[in-house]
């Protein structure tokens, strides 16, 4: 008959059933880190603003909200270093902070980066969870 499948077929795709029950198997959870895709894990378990959140404002925000930029293009709001991105945070709760709003584009908020593209999750996870975590100086 031809639809029946030969000892070697199905050997075969037992054996491809084994591989893929353990590929998925080995994957370890934390809880601690936010997974973002297939392989890219997005630890936010303790932001540091200096080494986490300085750099993503640095690339993205500061050609505008620095004291360096040309008249503070941004509405003279400063988002350079962490006293003035301070301002725009509420320490525990991004929810109500113009510096998670903006970038979140929560419907109501001046959705920044002005005219570019939104933040990827990872870095949208690491602004809130600073945020959440109390907005600290590390
Ligand atoms: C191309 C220039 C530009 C860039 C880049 C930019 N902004 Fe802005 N931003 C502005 C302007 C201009 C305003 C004033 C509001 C307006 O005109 O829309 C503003 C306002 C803001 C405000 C105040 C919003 C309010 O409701 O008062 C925040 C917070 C802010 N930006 C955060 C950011 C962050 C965070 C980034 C980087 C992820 C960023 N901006 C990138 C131009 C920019």
């Amino acid at each position: 008959m031809g639809i029946q499948m030969t000892k070697k077929q199905i050997v075969v795709i037992a054996a491809i059933g084994l591989a893929l029950a353990a590929f998925n198997g080995t994957g370890c959870y934390y809880d601690s880190k936010e997974e973002l895709g297939l392989l890219q894990v997005c630890d936010t378990a303790a932001v540091s603003f200096s080494l986490q959140i300085q750099p993503i404002l640095a690339a993205e925000c500061d050609v505008c909200h620095s004291t360096d930029a040309a008249d503070l293009v941004g509405g003279g709001n400063n988002l350079d270093g962490y006293d003035n991105t301070w301002n725009f945070t509420e320490p525990g709760d991004a929810a109500n902070s113009l510096f998670y709003q903006s970038v979140a584009w929560i419907p109501g908020s001046t959705f920044m980066p002005k005219s570019g593209s939104q933040l990827s999750a990872c870095e949208l996870a690491l602004i809130r969870n600073w945020i959440n975590q109390g907005a600290l100086n590390n």
